[in-house]
C-alpha cells in the first residue's frame, strides 16, 4: 500500500494521521494498525478519497419521535416515492397529475442518494423518465448517464429582460395517457448556444426539520460570532435571504430562496413534476389538449381512502406528506471512524477559514416533535448568502440573492455525495474547493490558504470532509 504515517504539528499539540495517495487504499484506513509502506513525502499529492462506502449515514427518522410521529414519517416516506402519471392510470405510476411539463415523475427519483431524500443518484434516472409510457422527449445534451440529475433555468427572456425561471426538460407529448397533447420541449440548443442557460442539482433533505426551526436571532448571532475571522479573511458578513411578506429569514434552496419545507414541497410538486396542489394551484402550461385533470390535482383527503398505518398521512395531501418526510428525517451522521486524522482534518478546515462560512453548529427552537427541541446539529453552514465570484455566478436573482450569491452549502452528508456545487460541475472535493476561487469571490483568501497547506494537511482536511 502507498501511504505513510506522519506527525503534523497543529495548534496546541501533535496529531497522528495517515496520508492517502491512492483511492485504492482508502478502505484500509478503517483497519486499525494496518501495515503501511514507505513513500517519498515530496511525491505526495492530496486526493479526494471519494464517496464514503458502507451504509448511508442518513435517510431514517430523527431519534426521539413519538409513535404517532414515527408512523407519520414512515407513511410519508412511502408517499415521497410515489410515481406520477398523467391521471394515475398507468400501472406502477399511481400518482395523479404529471405534466404537461416536468423534470421528473417522483420526488425520490432526484432525491435518491445515498438514501431516499438525498441528492442525485447515478446513473441519471432522467434518461429513463424522458421516454417512460411512450413519451417522445429528446434528452438534452447536458443530461448524461453518468452526470447529475439537473433542472435548467434560462437567464434572460428573448427580449433581454431577466427570466430566471425553471424550464422543464420534458413534456407528456406521446405518452399513452396523454393522447391529444402536442407541445414541444424548450429550445435548449439555442439556449446553450447563447449561453442563456444554467443548471441546478438536487439538495438533500436530511435533517431539514431542525434547519427549518432555527430561530432568526440564533442565525444572526452565529453570523456575529464569525465576524472577526471573516474580516481577517476578506469575507463579507453573510447576507440572509428574506421572505418579503413576513420579513423572516428564508433558508431552503441553493440561494436560500424558499421559506419552508411545505412551500418548497408545493413548488417542487408543480415545477418538477407538474402536479398542481394546495400551495401552487395552477398548471404552469395550460395548452389545450394537455390539461387532463381538475385543479388542484393534489388535495387534502376528506376520507381515509388508504390505510397506511398513519391516519394523519392518509388524510393529508401529498405536499404535507413530503414536507413531513423531510421535517422528521434525521440529520446525516458523521462517521467518526472514517476521520482517521485524529482531529487534524477538522483543525485544518477551521484554520484555513472554511468554518467562517461553513459554521459547524446550529441550534433550533423548541419543537413539537420528539427529539427535535433545542437540538444542536452540525450542518456546517451559516444559511446565509455569500458572493462567489465570476466562476460560480449563474446570473439568476432570487429574493435578495443576486447572480453571484449562493447560500453556504451545508456540508453535512458531503462524505457520501457524488456531485457538488449548484450545477453539479464537480465530482471531486478538490475541484469543488478550487471552484470557490474566482474574480470577486469572498472565498479567495481561504482557497489560497487551503492551497498553501502541506499535502498531508490538505489530505487530512479531505478525509475529514468525507467523514461528514
Ligand atoms: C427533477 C429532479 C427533482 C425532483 C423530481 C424533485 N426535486 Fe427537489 N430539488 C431538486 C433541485 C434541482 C433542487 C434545488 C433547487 C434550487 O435550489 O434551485 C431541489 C431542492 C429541494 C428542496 C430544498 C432543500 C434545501 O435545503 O435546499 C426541497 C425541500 C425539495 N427539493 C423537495 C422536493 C419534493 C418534496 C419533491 C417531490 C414533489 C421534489 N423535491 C422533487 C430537484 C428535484
Ligand atoms: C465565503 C464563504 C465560503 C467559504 C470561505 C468556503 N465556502 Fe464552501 N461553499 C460556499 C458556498 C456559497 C457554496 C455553494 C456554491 C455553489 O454551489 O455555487 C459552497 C460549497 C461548498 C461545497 C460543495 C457542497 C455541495 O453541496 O455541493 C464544498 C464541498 C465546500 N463548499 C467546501 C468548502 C471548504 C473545504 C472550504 C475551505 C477550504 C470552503 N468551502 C470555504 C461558501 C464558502
Amino acid at each position: 500500500m502507498r501511504g505513510k504515517i506522519f506527525k503534523s504539528r497543529i495548534a496546541g499539540g501533535v496529531s497522528l494521521g495517515v496520508a492517502v495517495v491512492s483511492t485504492a487504499v482508502v478502505g484500509l484506513l478503517a483497519a486499525p494498525g494496518a501495515a503501511v509502506g514507505q513513500m517519498a513525502a515530496a511525491a505526495m499529492v492530496a486526493v479526494d478519497p471519494g464517496p464514503r462506502g458502507g451504509p448511508a449515514g442518513a435517510g431514517g427518522p430523527i431519534a426521539g419521535l413519538t409513535a404517532l410521529q414515527l408512523s407519520f414519517f414512515n407513511s410519508a416516506q412511502v408517499r415521497f416515492q410515489e410515481i406520477d402519471s398523467v391521471s394515475g392510470t398507468v400501472s406502477g405510476q399511481t400518482g395523479v397529475g404529471l405534466g404537461p411539463r416536468f423534470n421528473g415523475d417522483s420526488c425520490a427519483m432526484c432525491h435518491a442518494f445515498p438514501a431516499i431524500g438525498g441528492s442525485s443518484p447515478t446513473p441519471n434516472p432522467q434518461l429513463r423518465v424522458a421516454v417512460r409510457a411512450g413519451a417522445n422527449n429528446t434528452v438534452p445534451s447536458f443530461i448524461t448517464s453518468n452526470g447529475p440529475v439537473r433542472e435548467a433555468r434560462f437567464i434572460n427572456n428573448p427580449d433581454g429582460t431577466p427570466d430566471g425561471g425553471v424550464h422543464d426538460l420534458f413534456t407528456i407529448t406521446g405518452r399513452s395517457d396523454a393522447s391529444g397533447c402536442n407541445i414541444s420541449q424548450p429550445d435548449f440548443v439555442t439556449a446553450i448556444a447563447q449561453a442563456n442557460i444554467i443548471f441546478r442539482i438536487p439538495t438533500p433533505l436530511f435533517g431539514l426539520g431542525v434547519i427549518e426551526n432555527i430561530p432568526d436571532d440564533e442565525l444572526r448571532s452565529q453570523e456575529g460570532n464569525v465576524a472577526a475571522p471573516q474580516q481577517t479573511l476578506g469575507i463579507s458578513p453573510g447576507v440572509f435571504n428574506i421572505s418579503g411578506n413576513d420579513g423572516t429569514i428564508t433558508k431552503f434552496g441553493w440561494k436560500a430562496q424558499n421559506k419552508s419545507l411545505l412551500i418548497f414541497s408545493g413548488e417542487a410538486y408543480n415545477v418538477e413534476q407538474g402536479v398542481t396542489n394546495e400551495a401552487f394551484t395552477n398548471e404552469r402550461d395550460t395548452t389545450s389538449g394537455c390539461v387532463f385533470n381538475p385543479t388542484p390535482e393534489d388535495n387534502t383527503n376528506l376520507s381515509q381512502g388508504t390505510s397506511s398505518g398513519s391516519p394523519a398521512s392518509d388524510f393529508s395531501s401529498d405536499i404535507v406528506n413530503f414536507a413531513a418526510f423531510a421535517r422528521l428525517s434525521a440529520p446525516p451522521v458523521q462517521a467518526t471512524a472514517a476521520d482517521t486524522t485524529g482531529g487534524n482534518g477538522s483543525t485544518q478546515f477551521h484554520n484555513v477559514g472554511c468554518g467562517s462560512c461553513h459554521i459547524p453548529r446550529q441550534r433550533d427552537a423548541n419543537s413539537p416533535f420528539g427529539g427535535m427541541s433545542r437540538l444542536i446539529i452540525s450542518p456546517y453552514t451559516d444559511l446565509a448568502l455569500h458572493t462567489m465570484g465570476t466562476g460560480l455566478q449563474d446570473g439568476i436573482s432570487q429574493g435578495v440573492a443576486n447572480g453571484q450569491q449562493f447560500r453556504t452549502a451545508p456540508l453535512w452528508g458531503v462524505g457520501q455525495r457524488l456531485f457538488f456545487l449548484h450545477d453539479g460541475r464537480a465530482t471531486n472535493l478538490i475541484d469543488a474547493i478550487n471552484a470557490h476561487q474566482s474574480s470577486g469571490s469572498e472565498a479567495n483568501t481561504v482557497v489560497n490558504n487551503f492551497n498553501l497547506l502541506s499535502p498531508q494537511n490538505q489530505q487530512d482536511l479531505l478525509v475529514f470532509l468525507r467523514s461528514l
